[in-house]
């Protein structure tokens, strides 16, 4: 589904790489957790699979079509499929949570439609239900730019389930979401790919909420992948090694379990 050969992005001459020859395949269905400590590259990743950073060097693939070089037509297709939800999630301010989740539908409507906000029933039903299961259902009047930061990190989980897209890529999409909200959000995500196949590859600051969703984590660290593993096969010393830590007692490299949701 997603092919990345060799990618490295510099976001300027001379800078040190944000992604350092990364090399990843990821298959259709599969969940994959992204993590690394901050400034490791996972926005840049994620950002790169969808088209909207340029590697510097290598190429991403999506369906086996080249992401990288694709025309503003060939993209605006790719974009169809992939809904990303942003770190900064990206919503249009004045607009209700209700518009907001609907932009995810964009992509579906003639353009006269979208410009004259006519949307057809069943999506704003369709937009409603997610808000609903999100627990927003009272918030769809209200303009986002009255809601919290978890309200519309919300909304823009929202809008990228109403996509509909092949692919939901997910940039710290619970990060500001308190621990039993955040494992709804996660789970509404994973039920959307046990029952419709959706690929998930979502950047996440939780170790235990990766290994608990996730079949597959991925660790990024100065733009390289420095573990790519079945979730089961994971440690949390694994896990402490891949991010450099190093607990008490341990030799280089072979980060120890102890406290290593207090390290990461
Ligand atoms: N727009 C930008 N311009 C210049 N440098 C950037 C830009 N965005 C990211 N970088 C740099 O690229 C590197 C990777 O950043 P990126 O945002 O991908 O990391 P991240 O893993 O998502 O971090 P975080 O967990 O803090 O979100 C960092 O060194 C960062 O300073
Ligand atoms: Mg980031």
């Amino acid at each position: 589904m997603i092919e990345l050969e060799g990618v490295t992005h510099r976001y300027g001459e001379g800078q040190p790489p944000a992604l350092d020859g990364v090399s990843l395949v990821i298959g259709a269905g599969e969940r994959v957790a992204l993590l690394g400590p901050s400034g490791a590259g996972k926005s840049t990743l994620l950002r790169s699979i969808a088209g909207l950073v340029r590697p510097t060097h290598g190429v991403v693939r999506f369906r086996g079509r080249p992401v990288t070089g694709a025309s503003p037509g060939e993209l605006r297709e790719i974009r169809k499929e992939i809904a990303v939800i942003f770190q900064e999630y990206h919503l249009i301010e004045p607009y209700t949570a209700l518009g907001n989740v609907l932009v995810g539908r964009f992509g579906h409507l003639p353009l006269w439609r979208v410009l004259l906000g006519l949307f057809p029933r069943a999506d704003r039903e369709l937009a409603r239900r997610a808000l609903a299961e999100l627990g927003l259902a009272d918030y769809a009047q209200v303009p986002v730019r009255r809601l919290s930061g978890g309200q519309r990190q919300r909304v823009a989980v929202a809008r990228a389930l109403v996509q509909g897209g092949a692919v939901i890529l997910g940039d710290e999409p619970v990060s500001n979401l308190d621990p039993a909200t955040a494992r709804m959000v996660l789970e509404l995500l994973c039920e959307r790919n046990r029952r419709e196949g959706t690929t998930l590859v979502l950047s996440l600051h939780a170790p235990e909420l990766a290994l608990q969703f996730f079949d597959r984590i991925v660790v990024l660290r100065a733009g390289r992948v420095v573990m790519d593993r079945p979730a089961r096969e994971v440690t949390p010393g694994d896990l402490a090694a891949a991010y450099g830590v190093r607990t008490p007692g341990a030799p280089p490299g072979q980060g120890g379990g102890a406290g290593i949701a207090g390290a990461l």
